[in-house]
């Protein structure tokens, strides 16, 4: 059996990390994870229960009780994100969750929970992960890094889209700022901001379909197999 690698797929906001690493991962027949789900999910908890974010300790009780898993849906063959057993999959890409999302990744104490766990899910390799610090924090060593980027308003209208497929009608503007605002906070936080590892692959999605986009990393990844 040939070897198994870490595939770390970092870059901006909606440029398609999650659905591209998905389709690579089943292509690949490795695992999947959505790092971004995550820190959704922290967000959700710390809004259902009021965490303050500027309360070190009530954010260090909440994190010994966060318990965030994935399951794959054969059903509709998807993965859905649980937070402490409940299916929050639908709810975490909410707009209100999207707007919050950023300024509680800036979290170093949220980020050392996640970035753990992250570890600990990756450790056997074979699998594709994305998000914003994988191959520069999480998996530095990863044997594949890609750093995706789109331009901003080619990001904006294929989320909305994907909004108004769950039936949830956003203005353009609107997502356009959202993605700008967390773009920033992603980059200029002091915490593993996202970067752009020098050794990362970069793929520009604008003109790109999904499936050239996604045959691109599997190529790579095949590459990166074979020269193990
Ligand atoms: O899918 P989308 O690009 O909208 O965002 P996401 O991947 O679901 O991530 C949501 C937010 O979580 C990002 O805007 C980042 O602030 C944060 N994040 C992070 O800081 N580090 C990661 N590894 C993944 C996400
Ligand atoms: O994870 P990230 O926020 O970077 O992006 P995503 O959640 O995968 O969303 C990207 C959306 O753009 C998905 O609906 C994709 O199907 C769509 N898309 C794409 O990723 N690449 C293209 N070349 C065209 C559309």
């Amino acid at each position: 059996m040939s070897k198994k690698i870490v595939i770390a797929i970092d870059g901006y906001s909606a440029c398609g990390k999650s659905s591209t690493a998905k389709a690579v991962a089943a292509q690949l027949g490795y695992g999947y994870i959505d790092t971004g789900a995550m820190y959704r999910s922290v967000t959700l908890y710390f809004k259902e229960h009021n965490v303050s974010l500027t309360d070190p300790k009530g954010i260090k009780e909440a994190l010994k009780v966060i318990d965030i898993r994935f399951k794959y849906n054969k059903q509709e063959g998807v993965n859905e994100t649980f937070l402490n057993g409940t299916n929050v999959e639908k709810e975490i890409r909410k707009m209100y969750i999207s707007d919050a999302v950023s300024d509680v990744a800036a979290i170093g104490l949220v980020r050392e929970a996640m970035v753990e766990q992250q570890r600990k899910m990756g450790k056997k390799k074979g699998v594709v992960m994305d998000g914003r610090d994988i191959g520069s924090v999480v998996f530095p060593d990863a044997e594949l890094k890609i750093f995706m980027t789109a331009d901003v308003r080619i990001r904006a209208e294929r989320r909305q889209k994907e909004l108004f497929e769950q039936k949830q009608i956003v203005n353009l503007e609107e997502i356009i700022e959202n993605l700008r605002k967390r773009d920033r906070i992603d980059t200029t936080r002091a915490e593993s901001p996202l970067v752009q590892p020098e050794d990362a692959k970069v793929v520009d999605t604008s003109f790109l379909t999904f499936e050239e986009q996604v045959g691109e990393i599997v190529k790579a990844a095949e590459k990166t197999v074979a020269a193990q």
